[in-house]
């Protein structure tokens, strides 16, 4: 039995050994000291020569405790050339499609296994409410309920059917909890959260893949109430391993130990910082060098008692007997890389997942461009009229901004290898000429640049060693570059217009003060819509920015959240209609950066709740997204008027196809509590379900309403449903006009 197994060991370690345990290391650094001497229980940003030559060290150990081997396999395998790469979790998020996104999971699993990691980062379960926010791009969003449906499909993509199969890899919910909630949107920075919100909005995700069986959670770098995460003991020992009985291993992000010492300043020393960590209930440290002296200080003088460690090393050696690792470290495989890391099964799973990530924001009537438009078998599509195609745009053949962050070759850091093979990529442009009838053409020119970068005047590194980014210089209007693409749009059909932002502008570290589209981007899209001829703007970008007022007179929108390696074939296919745009939004969309946050589910305001200057609606509403077809929502019934807080209410509704194409909806049910003892959303997603209708069909729809769902979080902080009147509200986005709505009751006692 695994119990009797880690008390023999840990009855055979000594402390050095037990704190080393504990320890999760940069394989890029010192790798043979971290390991041999220091003991090192875990390395992470290991290539494959660092992995075999981790085991290789192990081997040389005492005691022989296998590496847990760590990587932010985020959206794909990211970190290793040739790996598959899918839509951000934005775009997966788009698909609000579970199925799919645990089939993208499993697959990464499959190619990281095979690659011999055990562990990976993922998923992201942070809500998305401040879009400056650098790390929009790795949430699903900003609906609780949505986050914890397609988390907990991650989950299981992961974890696969159990961790003794050599394809599951440990899933990682993060970043634990309220990390998102940033100041002014800026990283890292104060989380301004009560108890009880937290308990209403960020806690619900987490809670929900707990009972998934996630076996790992990670923090974040926030502060709440004056205390960093690391430490905060209310959160980490009182609800999670307390209220919730989670019993899986807590890791700290990266360095989060350090920073209480050399950036909060809430701790004197390394030796005061270790001790708070692991009484707080961390089980592993991510890359604090220091952790290890600190932490034998701690121990040495009181701070620590060696039970306080054998809790957390006990919890990282069963995850390691879980694993199987005592028997079989798991190494790289050849064989199975060979097979499986870019496999087309693979590729095609990534087209697909980016085929229904693409959201069709407008529509004039212009799209689908179907005329003699071919599918990737070949067949052909539409009624075979030529036309001429200007693509334009920075991001129409721009590889790299199509991956997203966290991905090989987004070059943004010295510390990321090399990416993937530019052949295995299907940009924009890619997709186009690949997919156009042989009778059109299709020009390219960029018209614009986005930015470029200089040096960080502070240095490009950190007091602990850490990267700093370069700065970010917006690029002025090239005039050469925009005459040459309004002249291609003058003599085009149609001009499709890439714009959006760049890995530069994304990521940990790297929030921005705007959302606008930068550099020459808005003189482009001005100057081409200007010609008038017909303009598709696509807007690849990793969050909704902000559109200039030039792209409302342009015929079509997309939104492509980076989609992967395929997203440039996925796009191509979507525009010539030869598949059904069908993604959602799964965040909303601002008309300006001083509106944020824009979340749909905010608590109702009052007559105040608004600006003199501006709209505080939003540009586009969580929930939108059209088709090519036009389809009605009929008949909203559900199937009593009253109901007990045990019962469920089954909700049916009627959706009809009245135009010519296949319908692919998502129809989303919301409820809204009529009247309720605290300030609470107007109206909150708790159920929703693709389907598909043919033209001139129709559908019922039945959804599930557990009574118990409908909660508030009351103000003594406890969640519970209060009896009386509530509405459903059924249709195909969170705006209220586009709602059918029932009533019915809920009966106390
Ligand atoms: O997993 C990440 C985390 O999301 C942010 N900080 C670094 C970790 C490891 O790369």
């Amino acid at each position: 039995p695994i119990g009797e197994r880690i008390a023999d060991l840990l009855g055979r370690m000594s402390v050095e050994q037990k704190v080393g345990q504990m320890m999760q290391v940069d394989a890029r650094e010192d790798l043979d000291g971290q390991v041999l001497d220091r003991h090192a229980g875990s390395i992470l940003h290991a290539s494959p020569e660092h992995v075999a030559r981790a085991h290789d060290l192990v081997a040389r150990t005492p005691l022989r405790i296998p590496l847990l081997v760590a990587e932010d396999c985020i959206h794909g395998h990211s970190f290793y050339e040739g790996a598959t790469i899918y839509p951000t979790q934005l775009g997966m998020a788009a698909t609000w499609d579970a199925g799919l996104v645990e089939r993208v999971a499993r697959a990464t699993a499959v190619e990281a296994a095979a690659t011999g990691i055990h562990w990976t980062f993922s998923p992201v379960l942070c809500i998305a409410r401040d879009l400056r926010w650098g790390r929009v791009d790795e949430t699903f969003g900003e609906d609780p309920f949505l986050i914890g449906e397609l988390a907990s499909a991650m989950v299981r993509g992961y974890q696969g059917g159990g961790l003794d199969d050599e394809t599951a890899v440990l899933a990682s919910a993060k970043h634990f909890a309220g990390y998102s909630e940033t100041q002014g949107g800026r990283d890292a920075s104060e989380a301004d959260l009560s108890r009880r919100k937290l308990r209403s909005w960020f806690l619900p995700p987490f809670e929900r893949v707990a009972k998934e069986g996630c076996r790992t959670f990670m923090l974040g770098y926030q502060t709440t109430d004056g205390v960093p995460i690391t430490v905060n003991e209310w959160l980490l020992s009182d609800v999670l391993r307390g209220e919730w009985g989670y019993t899986g291993t807590l890791v700290t992000d990266w360095d989060n130990v350090g920073r209480m010492v050399w950036e909060q300043k809430v701790q004197p020393d390394y030796a005061h910082a270790a001790a708070a960590a692991v009484r707080a209930g961390n089980d592993m440290i991510m890359v604090t060098p220091r952790f290890f002296e600190g932490a034998l200080e701690a121990v040495a003088s009181g701070l620590l008692t060696e039970h306080d460690l054998d809790r957390a090393v006990a919890r990282i050696l069963e995850l390691k007997f879980e694993l199987g690792l005592f028997e079989d470290p798991r190494r790289p495989d050849p064989e199975r890389i060979r097979a499986c890391v870019g496999a087309p099964e693979h590729t095609a799973l990534n087209l697909d997942v980016a085929r229904r990530s693409l959201v069709l924001l407008r529509n004039d009537g212009l799209l689908p461009l179907t005329s003699g438009a071919t599918d990737p078998e070949g067949r052909a599509v539409g009624d075979g009229t030529p036309r001429r195609v200007a693509v334009l745009g920075p991001l129409a053949d721009d590889a790299q901004t199509q991956l997203g962050d966290w991905a090989g070759s987004s070059g943004q850091a010295d510390w990321l290898p090399d990416g993937q093979p530019r052949a295995m990529i299907r940009t924009t442009l890619d997709g186009l000429r690949a997919t156009v009838p042989a009778d059109w053409s299709v020009t390219y020119t960029p018209g614009a640049e986005i930015l470029t970068l200089e040096p960080n005047p502070e240095g490009d590194r950190f007091p602990d060693g850490q990267p700093r980014w370069p700065v970010v210089v917006p690029a002025p209007v090239d005039e050469d570059q925009l005459a040459a693409a309004v002249e291609a749009a003058t003599a085009a059909d149609v001009a499709v217009v890439v714009v959006g932002d760049r890995v530069e502008l994304v990521g940990e570290a790297r929030s921005t003060a705007t959302l606008e589209l930068v550099g020459g981007q808005v003189a482009l899209l001005d100057a081409v819509v200007a010609t008038g001829t017909p303009t598709v703007v696509v807007l690849l970008a990793s969050k909704p920015l902000v559109l200039p007022p030039s792209v409302d007179r342009a015929a079509a929108l997309v939104w492509v959240a980076n989609p992967g390696m395929q997203g440039g074939q996925a796009l191509a296919e979507v525009l010539l209609g030869v598949v059904e745009p069908a993604g959602r939004l799964p965040i909303s969309f601002a008309r300006h950066v001083g509106q944020q946050p824009t979340y749909y589910n905010q608590i109702r305001g009052q007559h105040g709740d608004r600006y003199a200057d501006l709209t505080q609606e939003p540009a586009f509403v969580f929930g939108h997204g059209l088709g090519y077809t036009e389809v009605r929502y009929e008949d909203l019934r559900l199937d009593a008027d009253t109901y007990a807080v045990d019962e469920t209410v089954r909700v049916r509704v009627t959706v009809r196809n009245v135009g010519q194409r296949p319908a692919h909806e998502v129809v989303q049910l919301y409820v809204r509590d009529v009247v309720s003892s605290v300030s609470w959303a107007d109206r909150e997603l708790k159920a929703y379900q693709r389907v598909e209708v043919a033209p001139g069909a129709s559908e019922t729809v039945d959804l599930a309403l557990p009574v118990a769902a409908c909660t508030v979080v009351d103000a003594a902080g406890e969640r519970v449903v209060e009896p009386g009147a509530f509405e459903v509200l059924v249709g195909p986005s969170s705006a209220p006009e586009t709602l059918l709505t029932a009533g019915f009751e809920v009966r106390a006692g």
